[in-house]
């Protein structure tokens, strides 16, 4: 019998506040049409003031926690994958599990930006099969609206807010691909590509910063290496793209979405979108796409799926589980 992190339960959470493309037409030099048309995205949530990333964090974690059928003292472990916890310390995953009433166990962040859900899920999935938890809360929780520098027209029409949670759950399994659960997973990291995406700010100047990015020099390498890492992933659990039921992106741009598709030979059809409707949530957007998927009755039980995300860093990685 091998020993398999199985998916209990999936929630989300988004803010209230819908913005849609149109908005932005009155402060700086874009449209709606451009958007659109460049990136998929028609709309996103932003946080409403005061609100923060532990907030939207616990929300999806009580929403998986039901579905789960599980109460916060079952989980062992809390990981968030955030790039915007509400303070430099403590971790955002050490709030949630103070509102969640959680007294035992532990929490940590992960911050692997674009990709930390990827990150999170290898980290989890270890914690599960090292026996060092049975239960772990993996959350991806972000404000991005709070790096945004307004009168950037590049990229500040492209992030939205937003939290969603998968409860993991250590269970037996035959130790080949039908199994449910994690089934394999592919991380990367290249330091050298720092000034594409970064924040401008944090301790070293002593603000927060606003987020910089080379949007034309990440999208070459999201196309170039989504799908890379996805083949290496469905390689190592022995399967390939035609055994895919779902792959679920990392929502930035549809034309990302669609070439990564392309390349990996899927068609459209097994793919799950939500970038129209929540912009690029950074760690949150897995998590998100998984929730929403579910709620549209898209991913079932059994469902192969393969996720796959690229973000600052760069770092970027995918997953392959079945539900
Ligand atoms: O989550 C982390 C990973 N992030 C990503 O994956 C993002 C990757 N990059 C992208 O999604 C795309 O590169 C963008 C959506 C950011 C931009 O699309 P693009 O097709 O690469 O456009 P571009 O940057 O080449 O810009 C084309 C033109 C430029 O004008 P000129 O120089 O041709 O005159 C831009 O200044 O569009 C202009 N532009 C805009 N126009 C209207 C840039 N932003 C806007 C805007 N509205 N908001």
């Amino acid at each position: 019998m091998t020993i398999r992190a199985v998916v209990r339960g999936v929630g989300h959470y988004l803010p209230e506040r819908v913005v849609p493309n149109s908005e932005f037409e009155a402060t700086i030099d874009t449209s709606d049409e451009w958007i659109r048309s460049r990136s998929g995205i028609e709309r996103r949530h932003f946080a409403a003031e005061g609100q923060t990333t532990s907030d939207m964090a616990t929300r999806a974690a009580q929403a998986a926690l039901a579905q789960a059928g599980l109460v916060p003292d079952d989980i062992d472990a809390i990981i968030v994958a955030t790039s915007t916890a509400d303070l430099t310390f403590p971790s955002a995953a050490t709030m949630v599990q103070a509102r969640l009433g959680m007294t035992r166990g532990f929490a940590y962040d992960m911050q692997a930006v674009c990709a930390g859900f990827v990150f999170a899920l290898a980290n989890a999935n270890a914690l599960i099969l090292s026996a060092q938890a049975r239960r772990v809360l993996v959350i991806g929780a972000e404000t991005f609206s709070r790096l945004m520098d307004w009168n950037d027209r590049t990229t500040s029409v492209l992030f939205g807010d937003g939290a969603g949670a998968l409860v993991l759950e250590g269970q037996e399994g035959m130790g080949d691909s039908t199994d449910r659960g994690i089934l394999s997973l592919d991380l990367n990291s290249d330091g050298r590509h720092k000034d594409i995406l970064y924040v401008d700010g944090g301790v070293s100047t002593g603000t927060t910063g606003h987020l910089r990015m080379m949007g034309k020099e990440v999208f070459r390498h999201a196309v170039e290496k989504l799908a890379d890492t996805a083949h290496t992933a469905l390689e190592k659990a022995g399967l390939t793209g035609g055994d895919v039921d779902w792959i679920v992106p990392h929502q930035a741009n549809i034309r990302i979405i669609e070439a990564t598709a392309k390349r990996m030979q899927v068609p459209m059809d097994r793919v799950i979108v939500t970038v129209q409707d929540h912009g690029n949530t950074s760690a949150a957007s897995i998590p998100l796409a998984l929730s929403v998927g579910v709620a549209r009755g898209q991913i079932k039980p059994g469902d192969l799926i393969v996720a796959e995300a690229i973000g600052g860093g760069l770092a970027w990685g995918s997953v392959v589980l079945r539900w």
